[in-house]
């Protein structure tokens, strides 16, 4: 049997997100029309005996249920939302919900981070990794040498493909082949976490390395800062340390991967979800055939509650969200437009957009350009605007 669990953070993890996460938690923020969090969920469908998925984070329980229950009853797969009291970090939060993820006696556990864009591919993975036969694989991905320092850098054996080192963020470069936040564990994963913070507790846990392990939020939340810390981190605290001891492997793809930390990544993640949709869910794409009889150019996904007026052209790389409406003649290029928004065009001259992510229930006025810019929830706009965010 194998459990999947989701990291999705918390609010404070998402700053990098705002605004756009201000209303919804940027785990459901849609790409490609579906939430975030729902592409690493579908790819968990290929895996055999897959008997839960679970999500952890330090969101309120309420924004997710509605999610969960309706995932659940689409999956056929029991989803459930495990809320943490405050962050213990992407190891830390894991161990904290043990007991439950152990509750089936899984034989593997599928980790996966809630901010990356990849194909997912599991079952190949999990295929991989019971012939390394360590504690743990790790998807990797090559990148270029300038911009692997803002993730995990690893070196693996050219034949065993066994983790030989492991540097979080490193300030001088190690490797092009980076940590994509995709693993299959065991559950012997477990007692390694249990085994770093005992070796912390043994240490004593004076100020300074504890100030040290904590991530920033909870250092700036002093109340948190003399309580006994939980707070282990899978990347630096677990990783690291055990490369090289023939217990970590790597499954390097050779597919897209990209990291959603800020807005303008998910118009990207967006785009390659809708390419990789013509492929694995054609059926979720409007065809420019004239079953919508708007003009459809590329990948285009539009909401079916969403109205678009037949004489709008959209695309390429647009999702459409629900209840939006969309006016005579606009031009939509390159967008994410949220639930409720309307796009108006009456007059002589249209509205146009170019890449851009309008926020819920945001009123598009005639004749208004909107190019390059980002714009909060409930916000009307009848002047145009270029590289701007509108707040
Ligand atoms: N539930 C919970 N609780 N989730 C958390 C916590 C926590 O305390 N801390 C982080 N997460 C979640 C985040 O939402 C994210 O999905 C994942 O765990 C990793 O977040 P970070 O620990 O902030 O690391 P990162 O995203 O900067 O980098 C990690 O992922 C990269 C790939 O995207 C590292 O593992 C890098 O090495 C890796 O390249």
């Amino acid at each position: 049997k194998v459990v999947a669990v989701i990291m999705v953070g918390g609010p404070t993890k998402g700053t990098r997100f705002r605004p756009l996460s201000l209303n919804i938690p940027k785990p459901l923020f849609p790409l490609a029309g579906q939430p975030m969090v729902h592409h690493p969920i579908s790819a968990c469908k290929r895996i055999p005996n897959l008997t839960q998925i679970f999500l952890i984070g330090f969101y309120e329980e309420r924004e997710f249920a509605l999610y969960v229950s309706s995932i659940s009853n689409e999956l056929k797969v029991p989803v459930r939302y495990l809320r943490e009291d405050k962050p213990h970090g992407s190891a830390g939060g894991l161990y904290n919900f043990r007991d439950l993820i152990m509750e089936d006696n899984p034989s593997h556990i599928v980790l996966l981070n809630c901010d990356v864009c990849c194909t997912f591919p599991l079952p190949e993975m999990l295929e991989a990794h019971k012939k390394y036969d360590g504690m743990g694989t790790i998807l990797v991905i090559k990148v270029s040498a300038e911009s692997a320092s803002q993730f995990g850098e690893l070196v693996a054996d050219p034949v065993t493909n066994e983790l030989l080192h492991y540097t979080e963020k490193p300030e001088t470069f190690v490797s092009d082949r980076i940590n994509c936040g995709v693993y299959i564990f065991t559950p012997d994963i477990f007692n390694t976490i249990e085994g770093v913070s005992t070796q912390w507790k043994d240490r004593g846990s004076d100020t300074f390395s504890m100030n040290r392990r904590l991530s920033s939020f909870e250092s700036l939340h002093s109340a948190t800062r003399n309580a006994p810390t939980h707070f282990v981190r899978l990347d630096q605290d677990i990783l690291s340390p055990l490369a090289g001891k023939k217990q970590l492997y790597t499954y390097e793809t050779l597919d897209f991967w990209e990291q959603i930390k800020t807005p303008g990544m998910s118009l990207r993640c967006s785009g390659l979800y809708l390419a990789q949709f013509r492929v694995t869910n054609p059926h979720l794409l409007v065809s420019g055939d004239g079953t919508k009889s708007a003009s459809i150019t590329g990948d285009v996904y539009v909401h079916p509650s969403a109205k678009v007026h037949p004489s709008a052209k959209i695309g390429p790389n647009v999702s459409i969200s629900a209840n939006a409406r969309i006016g005579a003649g606009v031009r939509l290029i390159s967008c994410i437009i949220l639930d409720n928004v309307e796009i108006k065009a009456t007059g002589d001259y249209n509205s146009k957009l170019g890449i851009t992510i309008l926020g819920e229930a945001v009123t598009v006025e005639d004749e208004v350009v909107v190019i390059n810019s980002i714009v909060l929830p409930h916000k009307t706009l009848n002047v145009s605007k270029k590289n701007s965010v509108t707040a």
